[in-house]
């Protein structure tokens, strides 16, 4: 494979991960409640927010796992992998809301960058002792990763999926 394609291969159950809160949202099964249990931090701002429930949790892990399986059948990655990444894709997600919380930031604000990196820079450490990273792999995927989310959002709004375009 394309060395500059390997990496996102690599990290690709994380992506999966990321988008299926998305998915799942319209689901609202018992699950669908939030992380936090709408308590707030001694800034009088809560923890992480009602965008963050344990139905986007349950659904990004599973959503992982079930990518490293599929990939396992084309001697790519792994249930485990995939259960791992998925893990670590959607607790970043969670840090970026803790920290767009404390930033006095409203759930669905627009936090730029910090939005299009928190889960893959978690992924990407869950990642590195799985595969023969070269640093320009892991470069490429931490650059490239902020364009690609912007695009998928953009196609998420589209498609109603989501309410706003970030
Ligand atoms: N979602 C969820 N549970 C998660 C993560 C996401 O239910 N653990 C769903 C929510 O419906 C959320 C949507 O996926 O609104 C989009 O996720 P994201 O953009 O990460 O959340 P925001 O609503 O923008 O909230 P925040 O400001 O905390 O990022
Ligand atoms: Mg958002």
């Amino acid at each position: 494979m394309q060395w500059w394609l390997q990496g996102f291969v690599w990290v690709l159950p994380a992506y999966v991960a990321n988008m299926a809160p998305v998915f799942a949202a319209g689901l609202k099964t018992p699950l669908a409640k939030p992380i936090d249990g709408g308590a707030k931090a001694a800034d009088g701002r809560r923890w992480l927010g009602n965008g963050k429930t344990w139905q986007g949790f349950a659904a990004a892990v599973l959503a992982g796992t079930t990518t490293g399986y599929l990939m396992s059948f084309f001697g790519l990655g792994s249930v485990y992998i995939g259960a791992l990444l998925g893990f670590w894709a959607i607790f970043g997600d969670m840090v970026g809301s803790f920290a767009k919380r404390r930033l006095g930031m409203p759930r669905g604000a627009n936090a730029g960058l910090l939005d299009r990196i928190d889960f893959i820079t978690f992924a990407l450490v869950a990642a590195v002792p799985f595969y023969p990273w070269e640093l320009r792999q892991l470069l490429l995927v931490l650059i490239a990763t902020p364009l690609l989310h912007r695009a998928a959002n953009i196609i998420g709004y589209a498609l109603k999926l989501k309410d706003v375009p970030w």
